[in-house]
């Protein structure tokens, strides 16, 4: 079988952050490579700096040396509007506390990537597919009944899985989840990895940050981060 190929690439990823009149140096050269369709988990201890990469990864931060390419393309060197588009369609975020804006439902908060990422009348042409694709991934999550509920009206669980229905409504090629279970017992926590372990299997490229080697084990392959670097 051959392999398939790399799409996204990490070399020598360098970030430290100055706290007052110290820094702290967070990744010391950091290499790393995910193929297509991989379901990679990156463990560490806490402050070993996975969020810290993750947010490299996914372009929310910038490296103070290094480069990341996505299939080719050096991520820090795009345009503006390049790097909107990686963000918001290339790569589906989840975060550890969610992050779902509560003045709006289940579904107005599945939907809105699709709404950042066109123009008003872009919109307009468009919102009736997308409200049909965020009712649909509702319906997949298991959250039909939950569409018109606001996020604190939900449990943890419930909330992850509106979060990962957010990630994936503009179809992303790369999903970056943060501790995506840190915050649930291990029942719902479960229930949130079948659902990884299920976009895997439908072709879905996911890394999964996580300290608990338990988690990590569901995936495919696991990258350990120790001393600032990948362990080899
Ligand atoms: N914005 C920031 N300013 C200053 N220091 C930071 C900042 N973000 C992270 N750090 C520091 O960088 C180190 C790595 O943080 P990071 O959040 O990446 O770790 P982590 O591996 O995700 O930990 P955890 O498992 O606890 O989530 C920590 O020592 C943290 O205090
Ligand atoms: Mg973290």
């Amino acid at each position: 079988m051959s392999e398939s190929p790399v799409i996204l690439k990490a070399q020598d990823l360098h970030k430290s952050y100055r706290m007052g009149a110290t820094r702290v140096v967070v990744l010391k050269g950091v290499d790393l490579a995910v193929r297509e369709g991989e379901f990679v988990a990156v463990v560490g201890a806490s402050g070993s700096g996975k969020s810290t990469l993750l947010h490299l990864l996914g372009g929310l931060d910038k490296p103070d040396k290094g480069h990341i390419q996505f299939r080719g393309r050096d991520v820090n060197r795009m345009s503006a509007r390049g790097l909107n588009e990686y963000r918001n369609e290339t790569v589906g975020f989840v975060f550890q506390f969610y992050h779902l804006l509560d003045e709006l439902n289940v579904l107005e908060n599945v939907i809105l990537p699709a709404m950042v990422s066109r123009s008003v009348v872009g919109w307009l042409l468009a919102r009736h597919q997308a409200r049909r694709r965020a009712v649909a991934l509702l319906d997949q999550l298991g959250l039909q009944e939950r569409a018109r509920h606001k996020p604190y009206q939900l449990s943890g669980g419930e909330r992850q899985r509106v979060a990962i229905g957010r990630a994936l409504m503009n179809q992303p090629t790369l999903l970056l989840a943060d501790e995506p279970t840190g915050n649930l017992d291990s029942a719902t926590g479960n229930g949130i990895l079948t659902i990884f372990e299920q976009l895997h299997a439908a072709g879905q490229t996911i890394v999964l940050v996580t300290h608990d080697e338990r988690v990590a084990r569901r995936a495919q392959r696991i990258i350990t981060l120790v001393d600032g670097k990948v362990r080899t």
